[in-house]
């Protein structure tokens, strides 16, 4: 059985289906492409699964469990971490704040993991600056940083490469990579980034208005052309 098990889902916002009969899975050690281009529903999808916006049918299985019912509370606590796009730190909080939001669910005192700096160690520098004085680059960082803070099963990042520094997407780039390597985690990755997506895939999955067009395996995505799917 696969982490997360995505299955006909079917969203609305007021009278515009958005999600139609999405399905797509994800597996512990493997990262997940999600790839379509702009309004396609690729952020809805996330917010679905996430919980923070209501699907209308279909179902949300993760690690053995229906998720669809839960709140995105709940859903944090079962082991699914979020990297919003935009990243939506708090800019009037400092960094240390920051990380410790990603604790919430944690019994208090709960110290922020060491590793954090090991795979962000420019955090580390800046611990006790506010979120909203760190550059693009690093408040991506921080935002992964924060989601991973409470040892995620699953994380899901929402076009983590929009406008950030290509020295800086080369490291986040690494960092999805060592994640999924371990074994221990499955990636869901959103992405226009056509590079950086097909470098990373171990699978993926097309969409445009709202469906999935195309899904496979990663190694497959230059001999069926998938760049021209999603060309801008
Ligand atoms: N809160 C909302 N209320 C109504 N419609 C919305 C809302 N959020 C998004 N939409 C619409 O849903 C569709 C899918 O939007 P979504 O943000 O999921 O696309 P996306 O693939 O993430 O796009 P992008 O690549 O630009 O981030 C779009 O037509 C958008 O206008
Ligand atoms: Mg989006």
């Amino acid at each position: 059985m696969s982490l997360l098990e995505v299955k006909d889902v079917n969203q609305f916002y007021g009278g515009s289906h958005i999600l139609r009969n999405v399905s797509l899975t994800a597996e512990l050690g493997q990262v997940t492409v999600v790839l379509g281009r702009n309004g396609v529903g690729k952020t809805t999808l996330l917010k679905s699964l996430m919980g923070l916006v209501p699907i209308k049918s279909g179902s949300i299985g993760f690690d053995g469990k229906a998720i669809d019912k839960a709140t995105p509370y709940e859903r944090a606590r079962a082991g699914i971490g979020f990297v919003p796009q935009g990243r939506e730190i708090f800019a009037r909080l400092t960094v240390q704040e920051n990380l410790q939001m990603g604790l919430a669910y944690k019994p208090g005192g709960t110290p922020i993991p060491a590793e954090l700096f090991e795979l962000f160690p420019v955090l580390k520098q800046m611990l006790g600056r506010r979120g909203g004085d760190l550059s693009g680059g690093q408040q991506q960082q921080l935002a992964i940083a924060r989601a991973l803070a409470a040892g995620p099963k699953l994380l899901i990042l929402d076009e983590p490469t929009e406008g950030i520094q290509p020295n800086i997407i080369k490291d986040i780039g690494k960092v999805i990579r060592m994640l999924a390597d371990r074994g221990n985690m499955a990636i869901v990755l959103v992405e226009q980034y056509y590079d950086f997506a097909e470098e990373l895939a171990d699978q993926y999955v097309v969409m445009e208005r709202g469906e999935v067009i195309a899904s496979g395996p990663g190694s497959e995505m230059q001999a069926k052309n998938i760049r021209q799917l999603v060309a801008i």
